[in-house]
């Protein structure tokens, strides 16, 4: 799609320029393996936030939902269930590998109402009005163009339609991922960050993500705060691998430690992270905002 003048003045200062949009597509897809090995468990950690979704957008039966940046599958596996046969679900996501394989899963569930579609937020190849709700979960902290995001995601549902997007909160609510960072910071040079850099916690500070939905012309406008525990039956040790193998930013950090710095780096997050982990079940306190907004019917 063209962008109209007024998404262009409101897109620019976040755009990233080709060069780095590559780099990070490209880690991505390189990360796609770990998400669909750990599929289960994310599924498993994160459902609290699909049901924060569905529960927001009013997501029942019959409905045509459009997920964006779908990832190993979810929430797109999770809505197809409650939409049922007669409704049905678009999973999008601009990275191949995460497309394949959340495809291949769909087929080995035999859900049929799903159907894929390889594209990025900002240019979403679906004429104006196709879908009941879109939602995104964790997603739209990654968006190339935010803004340009939040015009298509209201552009391709129905007048009066919900668009919805689920996103960390602050870094120092969310041990599951500031348990290990904290720790490898301290041994390494971290440079300052650009707070508009495509990050997890890009959209943790409040009313931002609200704000550019807003200059997005959507109305009711609501940002939730979703406070839950991110659980699952695995040990200290299988958290560590999951989390060093799924996160490009550590994978990227870990290479950077001596071989001596490691089993260091290791068992300080290990007593970190210690009081998490309890009876071979891990339980971490988790801070998300669930933003929400209405196409308008001008
Ligand atoms: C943290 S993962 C979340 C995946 C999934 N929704 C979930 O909750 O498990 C972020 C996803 O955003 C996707 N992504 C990155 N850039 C994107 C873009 N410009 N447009 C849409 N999705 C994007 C990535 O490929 C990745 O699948």
């Amino acid at each position: 799609m063209a962008l109209g003048a007024k998404q262009r003045v409101g897109t620019r200062r976040s755009r990233m320029i080709p060069e780095n949009q590559n780099k990070a597509l490209h880690a991505w897809q390189t990360s796609s393996r770990y998400w669909h090995k750990y599929r289960g468990l994310i599924t498993e950690m994160f459902a609290p936030l699909t049901s924060g979704l569905v529960g927001e957008a009013q997501i029942g039966i019959g409905q045509n939902v459009l997920d964006i940046g779908g990832g190993s599958g979810e929430p797109s596996l999770t809505i197809s269930r409650i939409v049922g046969p007669t409704g049905s679900v678009m999973y999008t996501d601009p990275v191949a590998g995460m497309l394949e394989g959340a495809q291949a899963e769909a087929g080995r569930q035999s859900l049929t109402n799903i159907h894929f579609r390889q594209c990025s937020a900002d240019d979403l190849p679906f004429a104006d009005c196709t879908f009941d709700v879109a939602v995104g979960r964790l997603s739209a902290m990654f968006f190339v163009d935010p803004a340009a995001a939040m015009w298509e995601a209201l552009r391709v549902v129905l007048k009066d339609g919900c668009v919805a997007f689920a996103v960390w909160g602050p870094k120092e609510t969310n041990p599951f991922f500031s348990s290990i960072t904290d720790v490898i910071d301290q041994f390494l040079e971290v440079p300052p960050q650009d707070s508009d850099a495509p990050d997890a916690f890009r959209f943790a500070v409040r009313d931002k993500l609200a704000g550019i939905l807003e200059q997005a012309d959507a109305k009711n406008v609501i940002e939730g705060q979703l406070n839950f525990r991110i659980e699952a039956a695995i040990s200290f040790e299988q958290f560590w691998q999951l989390r060093t193998e799924m996160s490009e930013t550590l994978r990227e950090k870990m290479a950077r430690l001596t071989p001596a710095q490691l089993p260091t780096v290791k068992q300080a997050v290990a007593g970190a992270a210690q009081k998490y982990f309890v009876s071979g079940t891990m339980s971490f306190p988790a801070e998300a905002l669930i933003v929400s907004g209405r196409k308008s019917a001008k």
